[in-house]
């Protein structure tokens, strides 16, 4: 008897996790939310992961042994200093591929490939360009020739960005070459997730893993008091956690996506 080829891939997504309520509740659940949707890719976006600025790499090997198949950065990418070191050990890990000036130490992490029954699926992180404040290549271009130079594989892009119109052109920009599109940065999930006309699921941000009762991850008592008297706020280190995320099917043979779901968790 022959084995048909499963044509289907089943992408399971988590936002920016931040902070240690964040990864704690990424690597208990991680497993079964893989089993749950039956997912053969596991993507986060990782770049506030460490204390909600950058990754270590202790814990970039706490979210691979838990189960995490490819890590995306963003405009944190540098937060921890570290990166440089051991980026090299990192082969999950992808950092922005339209960072101006992006350090030689991470240029073999611009894009993460994975063969997902039979087929190649490539990651790719591209950084958006309002209110970035970096040097950022277009993200536009960037993508066209990453695209050209190799169209092959089935694309899934994490838009690092902050404004929900940019990323909605942006989607506009895609669809019809990458099979999912998913915004980050902002950690705060959008409701407007669907497939676009040519087939590209999308969403303007999937949202983020850490403390729900916080400001974006941050402690909102600290962040209320900024706002009266200036100073600095930390990462929120109490409260119940949360994991924002997204499910997408996507079809091998045409690279069209079939189905989208939002994920808004509770954890203890
Ligand atoms: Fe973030
Ligand atoms: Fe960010």
């Amino acid at each position: 008897m022959k084995l048909l080829n499963n044509p289907n891939l089943t992408v399971l997504v988590l936002g920016d996790i931040v902070g240690r309520i964040g990864r704690n509740a990424v690597i208990r659940n991680c497993r079964f939310l893989k089993e749950k949707y039956h997912a053969d890719l596991l993507i986060v976006n990782g770049e506030n992961a460490t204390h909600g600025n950058g990754l270590i790499y202790k814990q970039y090997l706490d979210l691979v042994n838990a189960g995490v198949d490819c890590i995306t950065m963003g405009n944190h990418i540098y937060g921890k200093k570290e990166i440089l070191e051991y980026a090299k050990d990192a082969n999950r890990l992808v950092v922005p591929a339209n960072l101006e000036n992006l350090e030689d130490e991470l240029k073999n992490n611009v894009s993460f490939e994975q063969i997902v029954n039979n087929v190649r699926v490539k990651v790719i992180n591209l950084l958006g360009i309002a209110n970035i404040n970096l040097a950022v290549k277009s993200p536009f271009i960037a993508f066209k020739e990453i695209y050209e130079a190799d169209p092959e594989p089935i694309y899934i892009v994490d838009y690092h960005a902050e404004l929900t119109a940019e990323k909605n052109s942006f989607g506009y920009e895609l669809d019809g070459r990458a099979s999912l599109m998913f915004g980050t940065h902002t950690h705060v999930q959008t409701a407007d997730e669907r497939i676009m006309p040519e087939g590209m699921a999308y969403i303007s941000d999937v949202g983020m893993c850490g403390v729900r009762e916080s400001v974006i991850g941050f402690d909102y008592q600290e962040v209320k008091k900024v706002m009266w008297e200036g100073g600095s706020y930390s990462v929120a280190m109490k409260g119940k956690g949360m994991l924002n995320g997204l499910v997408v099917t996507i079809d091998t043979t045409t690279k069209k996506a079939t189905s989208i779901e939002r994920i808004n968790i509770d954890v203890e």
